[in-house]
């Protein structure tokens, strides 16, 4: 068994405990007569707060608070485990009530949410590692424009060079504006290569009606429209991996803010903490 491995078997060992633990005192609240929903109710908001604490953590990296690589298994441990003290908090039973209802589905879009960033985290850099280079996501718009500026150029110097207009031609038919457009909102949720290799292929076909100059021109064509691909990947995939964790801090902070009312509410309705 390799390092990971045992991490990985350590860490749920852990988690599993822990339910256990929580079990066992919930069921001992309950037996000596204790409001079990009060008791679990503290614990699940401590969870929640530790959790959004993560948020703080990453914020104060400075701060001698334990890695990073810690606090990101604890807190996928914790996030699990509390979908099971969620559970025993509200008896296994439907919510009733709006706010109630509300509450509830806050937290499992919460939980959802990081579920599915947990996926996007694990396999969107290795997709973005197999490009032929890595880009910084602020600067992607300007590279991309850097690209069109050369391809126009490359292909006006070959006009001017030969008199020529082939490569020219096809180049504002087919390939202008595949580097010029951005891509629509299918792109962002699937990225596909297909447009570039119609592209590619389309330029390939018409190598052989091509002067010597314009196929110097369309060799630097096939490496920008190659490029405009990558970037147009990196930015799509980077873009998903931003708006992901904007969601699950923006639903953190919602779910505390519902909670702490909540909790509230519920104190009112008893006369004040025990
Ligand atoms: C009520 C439950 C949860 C809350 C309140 C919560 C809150 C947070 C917060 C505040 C961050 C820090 C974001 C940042 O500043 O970068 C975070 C990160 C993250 N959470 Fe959650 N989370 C919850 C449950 C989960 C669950 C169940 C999972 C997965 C099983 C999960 C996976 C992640 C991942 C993968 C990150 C990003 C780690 C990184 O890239 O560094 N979360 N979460």
């Amino acid at each position: 068994m390799n390092a990971f491995a045992r991490r990985r078997l350590r860490y749920s060992a852990a988690a599993l405990t822990l339910v256990a633990a929580l079990w066992a005192w919930l069921w001992w609240v309950d037996a000596s007569l204790g409001a079990t929903a009060y008791q679990s109710g503290y614990v699940l908001y401590g969870m929640v707060v530790f959790l959004a604490a993560y948020n703080l953590r990453k914020k104060l990296p400075g701060l001698p608070l334990g890695s990073s690589r810690v606090w990101l298994q604890l807190h996928l441990y914790v996030g699990v485990t509390s979908v099971f003290l969620l559970g025993t908090h509200i008896s296994w039973r439907q919510p009733n009530g709006y706010f109630e209802t509300a509450l509830f589905a806050l937290y499992a879009a919460t939980v959802g949410s990081g579920v599915w960033g947990l996926y996007l985290t694990r396999t969107i850099p290795k997709q973005l590692a197999r490009t032929s280079e890595q880009f910084v996501w602020e600067r992607i718009p300007r590279l991309r424009s850097d690209l069109l500026r050369r391809s126009r150029a490359a292909v006006l110097q070959c006009v001017s060079q030969t008199g020529v207009t082939t490569l020219a031609e096809f180049y504002s038919d087919r390939v202008d504006n595949y580097l010029a457009a951005p891509r629509g909102a299918a792109y962002f949720v699937r990225p596909s290569s297909a447009v570039r290799r119609r592209v590619m292929a389309e330029l390939t076909d018409l190598r052989r009606f091509l002067t010597e100059a314009e196929e110097a021109a369309s060799e630097k064509l096939f490496a920008i429209i190659r490029k405009k691909d990558d970037l147009d990947f990196h930015q799509a995939r980077q873009g998903l991996l931003k708006g992901w964790l904007f969601l699950h801090i923006a639903l953190t902070y919602t779910l505390i803010a519902f909670a702490t009312l909540h909790g509230v509410v519920a104190l009112a309705m008893r006369g004040g903490p025990r």
